[in-house]
């Protein structure tokens, strides 16, 4: 709906893109207002069911950010969540949540403004899907 607020939750990793979205804060970039940040330990602690619960709680994104690949502090978290969120991913739309809604992605402690432009790419994304163009 045009002018409407765009929830989005965003599941980052403590390490890198947390790290990275404090960054971009600090630096005072633009960013959606509606951006809700969980804090996890690695994004290979994302459960694919806390995706699912965010969408039943009415976000209209969810976000998965984490450490580069090679980059996971746990060794291979990052490569788990790959394997979960693709999997995720193609499965959304026989669940009814159109997949654009949905994005993982890889963000270092000093990408500060690679995390503003996704988080304002996606941002624009779920609100061409939510005007259906
Ligand atoms: Fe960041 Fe594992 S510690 S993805």
């Amino acid at each position: 709906m045009p002018g409407k607020d765009v929830k989005i939750v965003g599941f980052l990793c403590n390490w890198c893109a947390y790290a990275g979205a404090d960054m971009a804060g600090m630096a005072r970039m633009e960013q959606p207002a509606g951006m809700r940040i969980i804090r996890v330990p690695c994004s290979g602690r994302v459960d694919p069911l806390l995706v699912l619960k965010a969408f039943q709680e009415g976000a209209d994104g969810v976000l998965v950010s984490g450490c580069h690949p090679g980059d996971c502090h746990y060794g291979s978290g990052n490569y788990l969540a790959r394997r979960r969120l693709e999997l995720l991913g193609r499965m959304l739309p026989a669940l009814g949540i159109e997949p654009e809604r949905f994005h993982y992605t890889w963000v270092s402690a000093s990408e500060g403004a690679r995390w503003a432009e996704i988080v304002n790419t996606f941002t624009e994304a779920i609100k061409d899907v939510d005007e259906g163009s």
